[in-house]
């Protein structure tokens, strides 16, 4: 007779829920119903009409005929490394101590997360923010604070309000730049501002730049840790977004700043990437085509984007009960919805209704995200049309019913 027992989950499982998945459960219901879909759900730009750059294919497909087929080293290739190495100085940052390849810049947040902060300290996240940071500040112990995104100054940083979260048990602050949701671009004062602080804490700062690339209007981005050499930043970057490479899982950490700071935590950030042996190798291959070989298409991908960013902008700012704020940067649109019902209830609905998948802006932060929704502008036009044609008669229904 086996004994069956309930294999009952950890603790540190219990607070992890990441919206932009999870919606799929109402999807799967509305597509059940016999709904036409219409996925504004997933920044995947593989789903839609971008592709991977085909020198970055040859790249992999060369390297696994020339049998990088085992165990890379573990912090990267060299080659790769160079150019990661050379990405920093374009970025401008300065006084760069390491680098390091990951597994998607997600494993480059979670091995950073891991190595700074011990179960009861804090890192002071954005709200609303990209919810990576939150599932992995839950499951290590780590408590998450959060400081608001401004939607009446284009979603810039409420400096203050960073002030106001930090004490003894802050050890970093997490920027977004340009941000996953809500698709703004960084002033460069709110990035002096920020860096003020962290000296003046003693805080390193994780800049997330993964779409530092992804840019409307012939804005240029600016690299926090391009205006310090004084200050410990991590900037994330790699090849899933502004080389249409995600499931390649492609992704680094450039650690700079002052060495005396940086020495024993890079040392941490190693002792990690030496565990999990290496990253997929062949794929390490495309970094050097990437970073260093033709750039055009990323101009192209960028005014493919922009006609849509801008039919996103125009349509949701002419439905009643809705409003948003003009993304510059990455795919997203984080609109308000300016009648009273919950986020969830009315992402809930639209999905059911309309077969249009957003997703509840309260998924990336219950202060600042309630009351929105982000909508991901990848598709072509007519999809995007369709789905603000589906998302205005929706509109128009409830607002009725008031
Ligand atoms: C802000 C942000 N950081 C990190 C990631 C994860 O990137 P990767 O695919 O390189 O793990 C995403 C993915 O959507 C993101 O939006």
């Amino acid at each position: 007779m086996v004994n069956r027992f309930v294999v009952s989950p950890s603790k540190r499982t219990n607070e992890i829920t990441y919206a932009v998945r999870d919606v799929l459960l109402v999807a799967n219901e509305a597509k059940k119903r016999g709904k036409e879909m219409i996925y504004l759900n997933i920044g995947d730009p593989i789903q839609f009409d971008f592709y991977v750059h085909p020198f970055m294919v040859e790249a992999v497909y060369d390297a696994m005929k020339c049998a990088k087929n085992g165990y890379a080293p573990s912090a990267g290739v060299e080659e790769g490394l160079e150019s990661i190495r050379k990405e920093a100085a374009k970025k401008g940052i300065k006084n760069v101590q390491d680098v390091f390849v990951s597994y998607g810049a997600s494993e480059a947040i979670e091995i950073c997360l891991t190595a700074l902060a011990d179960p009861g300290d804090n890192v002071i996240l954005p709200s609303p923010g990209y919810p990576l940071y939150s599932a992995l500040n839950s499951k290590l112990g780590i408590e998450s604070r959060y400081y608001r995104l401004n939607e009446a100054d284009n979603w810039q940083p409420d400096v203050e309000d960073i002030c106001n979260k930090i004490d003894q048990k802050t050890k970093g602050i997490v920027l977004i730049n340009p941000n996953n949701p809500t698709g703004s671009l960084y002033s460069k004062e709110v990035l002096v501002k920020i860096i003020e602080i962290a000296n003046r804490h003693n805080l390193l700062i994780f800049a997330d730049e993964i779409y530092d690339k992804i840019l409307f209007d012939n804005l240029q981005h600016t690299s926090i840790a391009a205006l310090t050499e004084e200050t410990p930043i991590v900037t994330f970057g790699g090849l899933s977004k502004c080389y249409i490479a995600p499931g390649w899982r492609i992704g680094w950490g450039i650690l700079s700043g002052p060495s005396s700071s940086l020495k024993d935590y890079i040392g941490a950030i190693h002792k990690m990437t030496r565990a999990r042996l290496s990253v997929t190798h062949p794929m390490q291959y495309a970094i050097k085509t990437a970073l260093e070989g033709d750039q055009r298409l990323i101009p192209m991908m960028n005014n493919k984007l922009q006609k849509r960013r801008d039919i996103t902008y125009k349509r949701l700012n002419s439905i009643q009960g809705l409003s948003c704020v003009k993304p510059t940067g990455a795919f997203y649109a984080f609109p308000k919805i300016e009648i009273p019902i919950p986020d969830k209830e009315f992402v809930e609905k639209l999905v059911l209704e309309t077969g249009v998948v957003v997703v509840h802006g309260s998924g990336f932060g219950d202060a600042a995200g309630k009351g929105h929704f982000r909508i991901v502008f990848l598709p072509e036009e007519e999809i995007l049309e369709k789905a603000y044609n589906q998302i205005e008669r929706f509109m128009q229904q409830i607002m009725k019913s008031l």
